[in-house]
């Protein structure tokens, strides 16, 4: 069984709603967003309310019907690996704590990259691998059965960048954010 399944049921009570302005910084009005691996739909339900069209794309039911209970989000029951959506799609594509639980992170990153349109982005935000604390967490979902696989912030730029997306890396405390343009 999925563990998200299981997890889906309490996961909102420990995921806090994230702050919209980081996200809506790198949004334009009117703006398309893909949030990969969205889960419960917490990123992106906390977008909706400034314009944005928000598409939820998560492999686990459990999860997505804990998001179904948010207003205005697209759910869509999938994998990361291969997007049901033509190339250039999203304004913005997402993928947030999500990226070490997918089982082939360069496919997805692949993916990422193509269903962004020219002069959108795509924003990574992981638990720095580098840090000790993260490393516990690590051994802790795989005591789980979460087969979790961390890259490095420069070894996810540099993915991104085999995309032909050029991008930064910030690190703040435990947390990673990779964000990478597509250009026009
Ligand atoms: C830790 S949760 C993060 C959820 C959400 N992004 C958030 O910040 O609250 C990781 C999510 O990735 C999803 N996931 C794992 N592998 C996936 C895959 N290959 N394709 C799509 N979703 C996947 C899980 O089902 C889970 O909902």
């Amino acid at each position: 069984m999925d563990p998200f399944d299981l997890l889906a049921q309490v996961y909102d009570r420990f995921r806090r709603v994230p702050a919209p302005d980081p996200y809506l910084d790198l949004l334009g009005g009117n703006a398309r967003l893909l949030d990969l691996g969205g889960g419960t739909g917490q990123v992106a339900s906390a977008l909706v309310p400034f314009g944005v069209r928000a598409v939820v794309l998560d492999r686990s039911r459990g999860m997505l019907s804990a998001a179904q209970k948010k207003r205005g989000l697209l759910l869509v029951r999938g994998s990361a690996e291969s997007l049901p959506f033509p190339d250039e799609s999203f304004d913005l594509v997402v993928v947030v704590d999500a990226l070490h639980h997918f089982k082939d992170q360069e496919r997805a990153l692949r993916e990422a990259a193509r269903t962004v349109r020219r002069g959108g982005a795509v924003l990574i935000e992981e638990p720095d691998i580098r840090h000790l604390l993260v490393r516990w967490v690590w051994l802790v979902e795989r005591l789980f059965g979460m087969r979790s696989r961390f890259l490095t912030p420069s070894q996810i730029l540099d993915r991104l960048e085999s995309c032909g997306l050029r991008g930064q890396v910030s690190c703040d405390a435990l947390r990673a954010r990779i964000v990478a343009r597509k250009g026009r």
